[in-house]
């Protein structure tokens, strides 16, 4: 049987572990990247590793999340981030020169290459023929310190491409159609590998569209063969010598299949508030648009924006629409000031920002009060725009340029003449915006880590002990969120760096005092529901707990991800055997627990409430090296350690 190119690529930089799907393999990693609102914890991990220089063939630190500066915080962010970058042989990509994804797309990507990113969509990659998958701050600074990720070889899901996309129809379409069959939890355990007839039709930019918003279907990540497209872009960033065609064997197989007819699509939107609640566009109902935000990491390629400008041309953004861009890269934006599409686009009327992510991540330009925005993102979940009772579309840049000029919710095919985007032969080049570290080891090591007041050292556990008695310092309902266990808002994201503030807001949204009760009883056990930590991946949910010494969360069930977050930072998660058990149970009960060593050996722990003098059983799912993890108070202590 052929291999799916994700197993080749896996294969070749298998370091331990059966590359089966379910099992725990560990890979090579070749290349990292983060951004500031994660970065910041996973440089604080870094150093609390004592790692010297990074063991990965490239790592890049980009800012481009929290751009506003309105206090130092986030300057102190990006201080802290330039120095360490420095200190360990990272690139720094300054405030201004783009988007990770973009950027890291145009200069670093490597056909064949794993790539690791404390960032979600970091899959953009796979555009390029990379296995590039977003990951944990942890995860990402132990591939740095080490060249290295453990993950759950995925089963593979094969999207074959046929024919050819009709005039107006683009590559956001795809995606979105993939999204309306698969939903957002269909690529859950996979890697979506694009075949087909159809791929040849797609540049380099089409694809990492698509593989960016595979981070939508919650697939591990998704991937495009390397051929002569990927050869032309590669050209025309100025890296040839980095090509190598890349397929799957012809006779692969795939664990899933789903066919696309690219003929047959139409331009289409994800509707309020879901990405997969893809619909056509609704042209008999004409609905009005106050709002078109077009970048991001999906949409911001030079193609988008020179499609946008030749829509644009001669025209004017209608009188009750706000046309908000934000391209991908400084060279981007360089690129269409020096041939005059910028300034059409200025002419037409439309607001221009910095290359960043900006109104993405909802740092500036919120819609009006129940506005209607037409965005070109890749996410529209209620309140991410910044207005709560917003509704915001994610539709394709020719339906947004098209939507931009006619003021309501259009279809692109109703503009006319196809447009034709000439490409140069060489994009713009220039890297000042990259501050490269020092090329001599000795002064690398001199570079001196800048921690403004708003950095705090990231909080270290204690090796596990064989008993200890605390007592229950919060029972919650069933499924709590990360939301609850961490607030995550613009007001706080500053704080991302500085978990003892943070701390304070701990479960703040259940009780007031969780922070003063863990201090007033040498941290404690939390007591949960079902589904304990839905929500998104935030390791700061586990981060805070650790902070404030709780020892072990006993819950009925665990989100998936939350749980490994917990076992990355030290702090037990056990499931109660018998679920009625959390019912005998109450705030402040006082609970033993011995010989905690054999007990996560066996999967058992046998506990005492000593309060109510019962005992019952709660245990402990979890591979070898989780069991390791928490013996030592933690993965980044068992990083360290000579036994990894
Ligand atoms: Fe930035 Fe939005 Fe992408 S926050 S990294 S542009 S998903």
């Amino acid at each position: 049987m052929g291999l799916s190119l994700t197993y080749k690529i896996l294969g070749q930089n298998l370091l331990k572990g059966e590359l089966r799907p379910g099992e725990e393999i560990c890979v090579k990693v070749h290349q990292t990247l983060t951004q500031d609102s994660t970065g910041t914890m996973a440089y604080l991990q870094l150093n609390a590793m004592n790692a010297d220089k990074v063991k990965t063939e490239v790592s890049v630190a980009y800012i481009d999340h929290n751009m506003l500066q309105a206090s130092f915080e986030n300057a102190d962010d990006h201080e802290f981030i330039k120095t360490s970058a420095a200190k360990h042989g990272i690139i720094f990509s300054k405030p201004g020169n783009g988007i990770c994804h973009r950027l890291h797309l145009e200069k670093f990507g490597k056909p064949g290459k794993i790539l690791i990113g404390s960032d979600s969509h970091t899959p953009t990659g796979g555009g390029l023929g990379m296995i590039a998958m977003g990951a944990g701050g942890l995860d990402v600074a132990i591939g740095m310190a080490r060249g290295l990720y453990y993950l759950k070889a995925p089963k593979v899901y094969n999207v074959e491409l046929r024919g050819k996309l009709q005039p107006w129809v683009s590559a956001k379409d795809i995606i979105l159609h993939v999204l309306r069959e698969l939903t957002v939890k269909g690529g859950v355990g996979y890697v979506i590998e694009y075949t087909g007839e159809g791929v040849k039709y797609l540049s380099v930019d089409d694809r990492a569209t698509i593989t960016n918003m595979g981070a939508e279907l919650g697939a591990t990540t998704s991937i495009f063969e390397s051929n002569e497209e990927t050869l032309d872009f590669l050209k025309k960033q100025g890296r040839e010598e980095d090509y190598i065609p890349l397929s799957a064997d012809p006779d692969a197989e795939y664990d899933e299949k789903l066919v696309v007819n690219l003929d047959e699509l139409v331009p289409l939107a994800a509707f309020p508030h879901s990405p997969d609640n893809v619909h056509e566009i609704p042209e008999s109902e004409k609905i009005k648009v106050d709002q078109i935000a077009i970048g991001s990491c999906t949409n911001s390629s030079y193609s988008d924006f020179m499609k946008l400008a030749k829509i644009l041309e001669g025209k004017k953004v209608h009188p009750d629409v706000s046309l908000v861009l934000s391209p991908g890269s400084s060279n981007i934006m360089n690129m269409i000031s020096e041939n005059g599409a910028l300034a059409t686009l200025i002419a037409a009327g439309a607001r221009v920002l910095e290359a960043s992510c900006g109104p993405c991540i909802g740092m500036g330009q919120a819609p009006k009060s129940e506005g209607i925005s037409l965005r070109t993102f890749n996410r529209n979940f209620k309140g991410r725009c910044g207005t709560m009772n917003a509704e915001v579309y994610l539709v394709s840049t020719e339906t947004a340029a098209v939507s931009s000029i006619t003021g309501y919710f259009t279809d692109p095919r109703t503009f006319g003449a196809d447009i034709k985007v000439e490409f140069p032969e060489k994009y713009a080049l220039y890297d000042n915006y990259y501050i490269y570290p020092p090329e001599s080891d000795e002064d690398r090591r001199k570079t001196e880590i800048i921690m403004g007041p708003n950095i705090k050292p990231f909080p270290i556990n204690k090796p596990l002990e064989d008993e200890f008695i605390r007592k229950v310092i919060l029972k919650t309902k069933d499924n709590i969120t990360t939301d609850d266990i961490c607030p995550s808002n613009a007001k706080l994201l500053p704080f991302r760096s500085n978990i003892p503030k943070l701390s304070e807001y701990c479960f703040n949204t259940i009780i007031p005092d969780f922070k003063e009760r863990a201090e007033n009883n040498d941290g404690g056990i939390v007591v949960g529901g079902d589904n304990y930590g839905q929500g998104s991946s935030r390791e700061h949910a586990a981060l805070l707990p650790l902070y404030l010494g709780i020892k072990a969360v006993i819950a009925k069930s665990f989100a998936r991800i939350h749980k490994a977050n917990l076992v990355n930072a030290g702090i037990i998660p056990l499931e109660f055997i018998n679920a009625e058990d959390y019912d005998k149970i109450d705030e402040y009960d006082e609970l033993e627990f011995k010989d905690t060593k054999s007990s996560l050996e066996t999967g058992v722990f046998k506990i005492l409430n000593k309060t109510k003098n019962i005992e019952f059983e709660a245990g402990f799912t979890g591979s070898e090296r989780e069991k390791k993890i928490l013996e030592y108070g933690g993965y980044l202590n068992f990083a360290t350690s000579s036994e990894f």
